[in-house]
């Protein structure tokens, strides 16, 4: 067996947007038959909501798009995470600003450092948004965001990987 592809989403809270994308990627890994090829996980730079299950509202509309969310629980990302990880994800500029400055603190990084929708042709260099202070519509674009930059990751690993007509 080859080892997977680990990949850490980053957030600031770890209860909205990077627990989604950790839901949608690794439900779109799964039943693309690809699954066992990664391991995913979400961390937050604030440990203020560590523990604590993603946002209701970031559950609602996922669990709506058919992604069940509810058992992932929030923790603070670690100077260790650098060394554990892959690929270590930003939802966004800020959080790629904060993550650089954290990584000075780990013994051996090896993880390379994006943003997460580096990897979609169209949307490389954005942000997902913060929808943490917004309603409905700003859910509903991190889910968007989600699906299509998730897919997008996963058809650049698999390439990556030799994996090629990955029928995703
Ligand atoms: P997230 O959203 O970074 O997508 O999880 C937020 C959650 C909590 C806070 C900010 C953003 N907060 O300030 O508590």
């Amino acid at each position: 067996m080859t080892e997977p592809v680990r990949i850490l989403f980053v957030c600031l809270g770890n209860i909205c947007r990077s627990p989604t994308v950790e839901g949608v990627f690794r439900a779109q890994a799964e039943k693309s038959g690809w699954g066992s090829l990664f391991e995913v996980d979400s961390a937050g730079i604030l440990g203020s909501h560590a523990g604590e299950p993603p946002d209701r509202r970031a559950q609602r509309h996922a669990r709506e798009r058919g992604y069940d969310i509810s058992s992932l629980r929030a923790r603070q990302l670690g100077p260790h995470d650098f060394e554990r990880f892959d690929y270590v994800l930003a939802m966004d500029a800020t959080v790629l600003d904060d993550m650089r400055r954290l990584q000075k603190f780990s013994r051996r990084p090896r993880a390379e450092l994006a943003l997460f929708l580096d990897y979609h042709e169209s949307l490389v260099g954005k942000d997902v948004p913060d929808p943490y202070y917004s309603d409905a519509p700003a859910f509903e674009n991190v889910m968007d965001l989600a699906e299509e930059g998730s897919l997008a990751l996963m058809r650049h690993l698999l390439k990556k990987q030799g994996v090629f007509g990955c029928g995703c």
